[in-house]
């Protein structure tokens, strides 16, 4: 059987159709209009194309955009205050502070200064503790859309053995949260790991958050297993030319696909999906900041 290899730019369209429906709708219904204010500091060439991507996909589902670029230099205090702002401003829904910030800046200073309903990447300690206890609310956007994917291959996630590689707040801690909840035994793999191949070679469901070039080789995977790759590494790509450079996951792609039942390309799999999951929480805070059920098709 060949593998599945599962196309996230195909998934991300239909959910921003999905999404500029309910935006018609709560416009129409309620007179709300979502918005969305993305913060981003500094000029880390990634960080600016995620950011351009994030504002303009807002626009095109028919939300506000709000996109601050400050410079590298702004003091905590500025980036406080600019916060403090958008979190009583009736008319924006979602914040998104754009991370890393500068080393001068205390990022656990900023989250902690995020209105919470308003913290679409649910990054406040508030909305990490609701995941963990189980409450329904929006969850961050990378461990949505990596969810909305493994149910569609699987359906059901129940008793599945799921290995989660990386511990990071923004994807690997809420990611195992959500397997669990989706009744999947889950191990946590990261660094310190003894046997990482033998962890990964028990596990149905593969999810790659290590931020490591190729580190998951094929001997790694059991046959047929669903590999999920949210690592996004620039390497360099000499067969495209001097200086070049080319994008490539955790997973060494090459070796895996011919292993797996279904996998997640870099580019094309996770990023897509992770952006069009903010749109989709930027909808949600916006609902119930208003009292509205949020759409259940946009929330884990
Ligand atoms: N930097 C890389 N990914 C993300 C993300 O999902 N949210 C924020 N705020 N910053 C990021």
């Amino acid at each position: 059987m060949s593998t599945n290899i599962i196309d996230g730019k195909a998934y991300a369209a239909n959910l921003r159709e999905r999404i500029s429906e309910h935006v018609k709708n709560l416009k129409n219904q309620h007179n709300i209009t979502p918005g969305l204010a993305v913060i981003i500091v500094g000029h880390d060439p990634a960080s600016q194309v995620y950011v351009r991507n994030k504002a303009k996909q807002t626009l095109e589902v028919g939300m506000n955009s709000f996109k601050y670029d400050l410079p590298e230099n702004v003091s905590e205090t500025e980036l406080l205050t600019l916060i403090n702002k958008l979190n009583t401003r009736p008319d924006v829904h979602g914040i998104l502070v754009q991370m890393p910030v500068p080393d001068h800046i205390n990022a656990t200073n900023i989250i902690n200064a995020l209105n919470p309903n308003k913290d679409v990447d649910m990054f406040h300690p508030i909305n990490a503790g609701k995941l963990m206890v189980g409450q329904v609310g929006p969850v961050s956007c990378t461990p949505l859309g990596c969810l909305m994917m493994l149910r569609d291959v699987h359906g059901s996630l129940e008793g599945k053995e799921a290995v989660v590689i990386g511990r990071s707040n923004l994807v690997g801690k809420p990611m195992a949260q959500l397997l669990l909840r989706e009744n999947c035994t889950v191990t946590m793999a990261h660094s310190r790991t003894i046997d990482l191949p033998a962890v990964v070679r028990r596990a149905d469901i593969v999810i790659a958050a290590v931020g490591r070039a190729k580190m998951v080789k094929g001997d790694w995977i059991k046959k047929g297993a669903t590999v999920i790759d949210v690592g996004i590494n620039r390497i360099d790509a000499p067969e495209k030319g001097e200086g070049k450079t080319r994008l490539v996951g955790d997973v060494d792609f090459e070796e895996a696909v011919k292993i797996a039942g279904a996998i997640t390309p870099v580019p094309g799999g996770v990023g897509p999906m992770t952006i069009a999951c903010l749109l989709a929480n930027t909808v949600t805070t916006a609902c119930l900041i208003n009292g509205i059920s949020p759409p259940k098709d946009l929330v884990a």
